[in-house]
């Protein structure tokens, strides 16, 4: 199957989780990978869809076997596995990445995520975060793309979880226009401690 079949038939099939009418642009997957180099491996994508940033990132010479791609669609999934098999593709819902051991619990340099954040309620949101937060690096960063005019993680989420936003660039060229930011976690945040993790009773569903 074509990337645009792939993609039109996922759309119908789970407008929410698809939402966008195509396939990013090649600037918007430069825009997004900029700042990976070989040193960013492992790297983790969530939401590859067709790929198109899953190239951009072997492109910047991170290597097959040091990608875990998580997408929730079933035929993503599949063209996912069958295009790139060196992979780790992981067929399941990013909201549960916390559970999962990655790389043998090595961790990761980068997280680059095409998600829709803006069309996911809050609790998702923040478990998406928190859950690509436990694999990265105490310096790594997760990267995210966005059609709206801010960050699509709210403030108050960023300074809950110890998180700092900063746009990094984007694609005017792309359908729509898009920016890119980075997420990091804030300096006083950097230092690994055994064991913690963050516990949220929100019980907040509303879109972001
Ligand atoms: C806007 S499309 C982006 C696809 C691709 N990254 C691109 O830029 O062309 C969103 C992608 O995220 C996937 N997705 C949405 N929600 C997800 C979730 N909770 N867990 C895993 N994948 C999800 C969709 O199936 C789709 O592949």
């Amino acid at each position: 199957m074509t990337n645009a079949l792939t993609f039109f038939r996922s759309l119908i099939a789970d407008p929410r989780r698809v939402a966008a009418i195509a396939p990013s642009s090649p600037a918007l997957a430069n825009a997004i990978t900029a700042e990976i180099t070989p040193v960013s491996a492992p790297v983790v994508e969530l939401g590859p869809g067709t790929g198109v940033f899953t190239r951009a990132l072997l492109a910047r010479g991170v290597p097959e076997e040091k990608l875990a791609l998580v997408e929730y669609g079933p035929d993503f999934a599949r063209m996912l596995q069958s295009r790139y098999p060196r992979a780790h593709v992981l067929r399941m819902d990013a909201v549960n990445l916390k559970s999962v051991k990655l790389f043998g619990g090595e961790l990761v340099g980068a997280v680059v995520s095409g998600l829709p954040l803006l069309s996911l309620p809050v609790k998702e949101v923040i478990a998406i975060l928190d859950g690509a937060f436990a694999h990265l690096r105490a310096d790594g960063a997760f990267y995210q793309f966005t059609y709206g005019p801010r960050c699509p993680v709210r403030r108050s989420i960023l300074e809950r979880l110890g998180l700092k936003a900063v746009r990094i660039g984007g694609a005017l060229a792309n359908m729509p226009p898009a920016s890119v930011y980075r997420i990091r976690r804030r300096p006083q945040f950097r230092i690994p401690r055994p064991g913690m993790s963050i516990h949220f009773h929100s019980s907040n569903s509303d879109a972001l």
